[in-house]
């Protein structure tokens, strides 16, 4: 894992990560194929990321004697972005099923790049615990700036994102407007096109999930 900026990025750089994302870049890789990988990479980077989460002790009793438990403190929730953060909850319910999932579903405009907001389903208290924000691409960073400050606004306050891949002006953007966020990536990639797709990247993500393409 490099840590490029405490406040800011953390790349993974774990040899499973690295080989799973390639397979999911691959061209032909099936959308069956690209789903399940995705669910994979977001339990393994799940593991990492909710590192910082505080814990709380009480007792426990085994077969044999009282002991002190541990358990994580305060209520989890996961954010997807949809459609394409939908990717990544399965994997990261399958470490956490106590967790929440609430939903945002934003769709960029192909032409200005903006994202539009057409779904907020959250839960209500969402400063009851920590909150991961969740979205495979983070491009101009317009959705996850969008989807940070409404997640703000709404309640949150223990919040951090986690992405596939980022591009640096994804992450120049989020340092501009969140600049307390950790967002953590399994690749920063070089750069945006001319059409706002990251390169070398994965094409749509959403499309390639769903076989829309
Ligand atoms: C993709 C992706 C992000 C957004 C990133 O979603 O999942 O939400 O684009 O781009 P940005 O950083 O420039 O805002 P998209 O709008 O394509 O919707 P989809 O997941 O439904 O395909
Ligand atoms: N959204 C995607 O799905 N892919 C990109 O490369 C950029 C935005």
């Amino acid at each position: 894992m490099t840590d490029t900026n405490p406040g800011g990025l953390v790349v993974f750089d774990h040899p499973l990560i690295r080989h799973k994302l390639t397979l999911i870049r691959d061209e032909r890789t099936s959308h069956r194929l690209f789903r399940a990988t995705l669910a994979q990479i977001a339990g393994l980077m799940v593991y990492e990321v909710t590192r910082s989460f505080e814990t709380e002790s009480f007792r426990v009793r085994t077969p044999l004697v009282e002991t002190t438990g541990y358990r994580v403190r305060g209520t989890i929730t996961v954010v997807p972005v949809l459609r394409a953060g939908s990717g990544m909850i399965d994997g990261i319910l399958d470490i956490m099923p106590e967790a929440r999932v609430g939903h945002l579903g934003m769709a960029r405009d192909e032409s200005t790049l903006e994202p539009k907001t057409y779904l907020s389903k959250l839960p209500k208290d969402l400063a009851a615990g920590p909150v991961i924000l969740v979205d495979p691409m983070l491009a101009t960073g317009g959705s996850a700036s969008a989807a940070v400050r409404l997640l703000r606004e709404a309640g949150a306050t223990d919040l951090r994102m986690i992405c596939l891949v980022a591009a640096p002006e994804g992450v120049a953007r989020m340092r501009r407007d969140h600049p307390d966020l950790r967002i953590y990536a399994a690749a920063l990639d070089e750069r945006l096109n001319e059409k706002g797709y990251i390169l070398p990247g994965l094409g749509d993500a959403g499309d390639r999930m769903y076989g829309t393409t």
